[in-house]
């Protein structure tokens, strides 16, 4: 009798728990929630408001941190400015790449590098990388390693994958800007062990509305201006059809119609800024005026006063991307002032030690 009582129980906790699982409030990839690739294992509920991480401070972050004696590595920087610029010179594209892969670290775990593993400590697999933002689209991973590899010869064990990442992102910003841009990036981040494909839900998506989009940056505790300031560095870089295809009627004509034309297959990608596609500059600004851009996130941006100031004034939003980049820099960063525990300098940026 009493077998068949906890038999009975065992299976009304299991209903109850199956039924709460498919009940729940999902917030699956907002935003980004007609990508194609959107797995349902992915799809674990989560809640809607995350606690506010406080106004990054970045502590145990310092300018030219490799050039202190616990931590010397005075090329460190310069190997990594090369690689960049190599990169960067011969194909803009690759600079583009390497700001966004800063972006898209910094908002999951902190900047930690967590989105160069492709193995973690628990032997994950399905990590950042595999998540619908970044499958088949992050790139200018090659650049980070090839530097890092570098700086490895030179300096083993000292300088980590989260810095060369924040540095290759500064360097790529300096380059594409023609020099106008120099963002003044702090080093002395330690490289995270463990990266979870889910996690990047925390990334806003295309699809985002502006309260979407504000909340995503509170949540990590940069402001709505922080938001559109950096959302200008969609005046760089590539955009996939099927991310924007359903908005060729509210878009300038012309533009619809060359889209368009691009897009015949859904795959493809197109520049981001049909008018100077690589150049880091504020027209992005006024394409959001002219509904020349490509995702319903830029778009909503243009009830924003700021995008008007923005458009008007390159000096006002190079400073304000410079702070703005910096700020990014500091996210959940794990240091040696921070005492956080599963942490290290990876000798291989994309595994683990
Ligand atoms: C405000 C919310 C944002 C949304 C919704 C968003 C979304 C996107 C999407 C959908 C793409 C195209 C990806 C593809 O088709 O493969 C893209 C590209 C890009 N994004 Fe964002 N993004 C946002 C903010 C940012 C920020 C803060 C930065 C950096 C400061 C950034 C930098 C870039 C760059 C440079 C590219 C082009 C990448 C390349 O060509 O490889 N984005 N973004």
């Amino acid at each position: 009798m009493s077998k068949l009582l906890a038999l009975v129980t065992l299976l009304a906790f299991l209903a109850g728990h199956v039924a709460a699982q498919q009940e729940g409030p999902y917030v699956c990839f907002n935003g980004w929630l007609r990508l194609p690739t959107l797995n349902p294992q992915l799809c674990r509920s989560r809640p809607r408001i995350q606690p506010r991480r406080l106004n990054p401070r970045g502590e145990g972050l310092s300018y030219g941190y490799y050039n202190n004696n616990s931590t010397y590595c005075p090329s460190a920087e310069r190997i990594i400015k090369d690689a960049v610029t190599k990169a960067v010179t011969a194909y803009p594209g690759i600079g583009a790449g390497l700001i966004r892969l800063f972006f898209h670290d910094c908002f999951v775990r902190g900047c930690d590098a967590s989105v160069l593993l492709t193995t973690t400590a628990t032997g994950n697999r399905d990590v950042e990388r595999e998540g619908p933002p970044n499958k088949d689209s992050l790139r200018g991973f090659e650049v980070i390693d090839e530097a890092k590899a570098a700086i490895e010869k030179a300096c083993p064990g000292v300088v980590s994958c989260a810095d060369v990442v924040a540095y290759a992102a500064r360097d790529a910003s300096s380059v594409l800007s023609n020099g106008r841009i120099n963002i003044r990036m702090a080093g002395g981040r330690l490289d995270g062990r463990e990266s979870f494909a889910n996690e990047t839900d925390q990334l806003p998506g295309p699809f985002s509305n502006l309260t979407q989009l504000e909340e995503s940056f509170y949540n990590q505790g940069l402001s709505s201006d922080e938001m559109v300031t950096l959302s200008g560095a969609h005046t760089i870089g590539r955009g996939r059809c099927n991310l924007f295809s359903d908005r060729f009627g509210d878009m300038d004509p012309a533009l619809a119609a060359k889209l368009r034309a691009q897009c015949s297959d859904s795959n493809n990608f197109v520049n981001q800024d049909d008018v100077t596609p690589n150049a880091l500059d504020k027209q992005y600004y006024r394409n959001v005026i002219d509904k020349k851009v490509l995702f319903n996130s830029d778009a909503v941006l243009s009830s924003v006063a700021e995008v008007t100031e923005n458009a008007n004034s390159a000096t006002i939003w190079e400073r304000k991307f410079e702070q703005a980049m910096e700020n990014m820099g500091k996210i959940g960063v794990k240091t040696r002032a921070t005492g956080d525990q599963d942490v290290e300098i990876r000798r291989v940026c994309s595994r683990v030690n």
